[in-house]
C-alpha cells in the first residue's frame, strides 16, 4: 500500500518496529514506520479486540496508540522517529491517568 519513491532518497533511520528493523525516512512519524512495516495491527480494542492501524495520521482517531521506547498509550502519528527507536504493538485497555496523591 505504502512505497517509497526509487528517485527520492531521504536520509533514513532505523527503528525496530515489533521487532523488525525497518529503515524510515528522517522526520518520519513512528506511525510511518509501522505503515512501512505492513504490520497487521498496532493495537487492538479493549471491548472486541479489532485490529486497529495508524488511520487520521493528525493525532484525532487513537488507532494509531503504541508502546514507544518502553511508554505505552503513545499516539505515534504524533511522535517523530529517531535511531533506534523501539515501537511494539498496544495490548490492552489504556489505564485512566491518576494524579500523584489520587486513589
Ligand atoms: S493515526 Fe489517528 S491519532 Fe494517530
Amino acid at each position: 500500500m505504502f512505497a517509497q519513491r526509487p528517485d527520492i532518497r531521504p536520509a533514513t533511520v532505523e527503528v525496530l518496529v515489533d521487532g523488525t528493523p525497518v529503515r524510515v525516512p528522517e522526520g518520519a512519524s513512528a506511525a510511518a514506520a509501522v505503515l512501512l512495516a505492513g504490520l497487521p495491527a498496532i493495537r487492538e480494542t479493549p471491548v472486541t479486540g479489532a485490529p486497529r492501524l495508524p488511520y487520521c495520521m493528525m493525532g484525532i482517531c487513537f488507532d494509531c496508540l503504541a508502546e514507544i521506547d518502553g511508554v505505552a498509550n503513545r499516539q505515534s502519528c504524533m511522535v517523530t522517529v529517531r535511531p533506534g527507536m523501539q515501537i511494539r504493538p498496544q495490548r490492552g485497555a489504556r489505564e485512566a491517568y491518576r494524579p500523584e496523591g489520587a486513589a
